[in-house]
């Protein structure tokens, strides 16, 4: 067996894992940093990699407590190597190399949107490459094709805004708080979707690309018109989302060829409208759908410690003076 440490720190999730080549997760911890960045509206890069700093090392030292061991015992460490807010990704990856060195283990440097991409095996061994993966969060907004460890294909990417973004974007609007995309989510629910006639941005397109700037303008007409009920704002403003996100994905199935499965990962997979309407969509395609579990789908250090179990077990480990990367596409 063997055990791979994972450690992430790329935006406002100060994490540490521990996970096994036979997909149990010993330990895990989170730090979040929400408090910190809520009065900014939005995560500043120097508080983030200041909390990063103070709180890793106790956040592993209790993570391989959590377990019962030692760091003798870890066969590889792994930490994000990037993209990210470079402070963070720094903080984690410095303290990745330190490890690696006074242990002599092997340091595995990994790409936090492959973290992404491969968690659902970690969640679900039956699923094999290739897979087409949906990836929603604030910062990430892209359709892959996943066809191995390394092997990726960007099949689909937005041209201004991530889709937690417009909802975040969208419920600041609204007065919701952020981050904003539960909450909005919320609101929809007791709204009319129907109500407020929203644009759908690139729908129909050939290409299954995405954008959401024009979206998240439309909801600051329609709420500084003072002619619609914030709830009915929030139920069309998903509603369109939707609608965009269900016809580019269905555009990039008919790109990508036979694929395993449709695949959701990232913050917004927590919207159960729009995993509902994925489930739909696989359905209709006869593929399985398959969404891991939430803690999984945000930023976490166990997918970060999956994919170097990944790499790991394919004899792939990084030199210790590899560089953290700010930008770094799959
Ligand atoms: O993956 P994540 O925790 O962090 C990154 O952005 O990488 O995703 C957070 C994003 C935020 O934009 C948040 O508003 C959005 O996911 N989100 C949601 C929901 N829950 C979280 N968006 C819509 N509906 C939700 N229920
Ligand atoms: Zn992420």
């Amino acid at each position: 067996m063997s055990i791979v440490l994972g450690i992430e720190s790329s935006c406002d999730e100060t994490a540490a894992a521990l996970v096994t080549d036979g997909r149990v997760i010993l330990a895990q911890r989170i730090a979040s940093q929400d408090e910190a960045h809520r009065p900014y509206g939005g995560v500043v890069p120097e508080i983030a990699a200041r909390a990063h700093a103070e709180r890793i090392a106790p956040l592993i030292e209790a993570t391989l407590a959590d377990a019962g061991m030692t760091l003798d015992q870890v066969d590889a460490i792994a930490a994000t190597a990037g993209p990210g807010l470079i402070g963070g990704v720094m903080v984690g990856l410095v303290t990745a190399k330190a490890l690696a060195m006074a242990t002599d283990k092997p340091l595995i440097a990994v790409n936090h949107l492959e973290g992404h991409a491969l968690s659902p095996r970690l969640a679900d061994a039956s699923l094999e490459y290739p897979y087409l993966l949906l990836l929603v969060s604030g910062g990430h907004c892209q359709i892959l094709l996943v066809e191995g460890v390394g092997r990726f294909r960007r099949i689909g990417t937005t041209i201004d805004d991530a889709l937690g973004e417009a909802f975040d974007k969208s419920a600041k609007v609204l007065g919701l708080g952020y981050p904003g995309g539960p909450a909005l989510e919320r609101l929809a629910l007791q709204g009319d979707a129907r109500k407020v006639p929203l644009p759908r941005p690139l729908k129909g397109s050939e290409e299954p690309h995405f954008s959401f700037a024009g979206l998240k303008s439309a909801v600051l007409r329609a709420k500084q018109s003072g002619e619609y009920a914030d709830a009915d704002i929030a139920a069309s403003f998903q509603q369109a989302a939707i609608d965009c996100l269900i016809d580019r994905t269905r555009r990039a199935l008919a790109k990508a060829g036979p694929v395993n499965a449709l695949v959701v990962a990232g913050g917004v997979a927590a919207n159960k409208a729009i995993r509902g309407a994925l489930e739909t969509l696989a359905e209709a395609h006869s593929l399985p759908f398959i969404a891991p579990p939430l803690a999984l789908c945000t930023d976490n250090a166990a997918m970060i410690a999956w994919a170097g179990v990944e790499r790991f077990e394919r004899g792939q480990s990084d030199p210790l003076d590899v560089a953290a990367r700010p930008r770094w596409p799959l």
